[in-house]
């Protein structure tokens, strides 16, 4: 029998899931869960190269992170939850990857430069040698699951890109060892934030999360921006690009809901209020359930540590095997 073939995504702990992580990336994972062998990594590792000095927030963030994974819908039946820093074989892997990689392509890769621009006040213009080699660490996630394929968003197709680079130089230089990962672009854009702006970002304030409240999400929708053109509700408005469009597509299961709302906005025959609150309700009776699974799981540490525990033990003896090969690959010498 063939195996199942393997998946491997992450996450790094660093704040509540949303829904725009919901359209990016967590409905596709609920549908590999059925059909691969898929390991979520909780990348707690790399969540510190940003927040080394903010440990208890990392750490915090990590059954929270969980939490909302099992109450979308992630089955630990199926998926493979793993703890990155109880994996220290990832540590060697990438000390072993970062001689094979020169510090000029670390600084070409896209979304790193994008990153340090954005955390310039944290860094303080001088550069972490931690932080750039983050790609590094991230291929040894990869590489050490014997990931067949690895489903990210475009943010992350260069460090992607960048692994299966490493592992294809590993392979040379040592000799066939590691599998050589292959990328598999989400099909889905990312979700505007309710400000309009192009991405729905902890960091810049304008997402709606699965933690939220229905008080919350009321007032968020409320606060939408909308086509900024349009002055009164008998204006013809612009259905494309406009995020509580886009939103009504994304969550309300109600299409022809959708196509009244749509024909009366472009010939000004609805409010923006309207509009809203049947979006609220949308949203809302999305939200309703996962939250409620959320809660369910609020008082639970100790099944979500077991259910962390158990993942991240089966993810260390794959680990262990990998790491066995590449010591022997790399002439290493053995005391055992
Ligand atoms: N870099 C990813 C993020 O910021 C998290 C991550 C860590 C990851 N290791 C990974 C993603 C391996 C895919 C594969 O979201």
């Amino acid at each position: 029998m063939n195996r199942k073939k393997r998946i491997l995504t992450g996450d790094r702990p660093t704040g509540n899931l949303h829904i725009g992580h919901y359209v990016g990336s967590l409905k596709s994972r609920l549908e590999f869960q059925n059909e691969y062998d898929t390991f979520v990594l909780i990348a707690d590792v790399q969540a510190l190269t940003d927040n080394f000095n903010t440990p208890l927030k990392v750490r915090d963030n990590i059954l929270e992170l969980l939490k909302d994974y099992l109450a979308v819908g992630l089955d630990p039946k199926k998926v493979t939850f793993v703890l990155q820093s109880q994996i220290p074989q990832i540590a060697e892997l990438t000390i072993f990857f970062s001689n094979l990689v020169s510090v000029a392509r670390l600084m070409r890769n896209p979304t790193v430069k994008n990153e340090l621009y954005d955390k310039k006040d944290l860094f303080k213009h001088s550069i972490p040698y931690g932080f750039l080699g983050y790609p590094v660490s991230q291929a040894a996630d990869i590489s050490i699951f014997n990931a067949d394929l690895v489903p990210v968003g475009d943010d992350q197709a260069p460090h992607i890109e960048q692994t299966i680079e490493i592992v294809k130089k590993f392979n040379s230089v040592y000799g066939d060892t590691l599998k050589v990962p292959t990328l598999k672009l989400g099909t889905i854009p990312r979700l505007v934030g309710i400000d309009g702006k192009s991405k729905m970002s902890k960091s810049m304030n304008n997402t709606i999360n699965f933690s939220d409240t229905t008080q919350d999400i009321k007032r968020k929708i409320m606060q939408m921006y909308t086509d900024p053109k349009r002055i009164h509700s008998t204006d013809p408005g612009e259905v494309k690009g406009n995020p509580v469009f886009i939103y009504h597509n994304a969550f309300n299961p109600n299409k022809s809901e959708i196509k009244d709302l749509e024909n009366r906005y472009k010939k000004g025959q609805v409010g923006d209020i309207e509009v809203k609150e049947k979006l609220f309700n949308a949203i809302d009776a999305f939200i309703s359930p996962i939250r409620e699974k959320r809660l369910e799981l609020n008082n639970k540490d100790n099944y979500l540590y077991d259910i962390l525990k158990e993942g991240t033990l089966r993810a260390r003896d794959e680990a262990q095997n990998t790491m066995s090969k590449v010591r022997e690959s790399m002439k290493l010498l053995n005391f055992n």
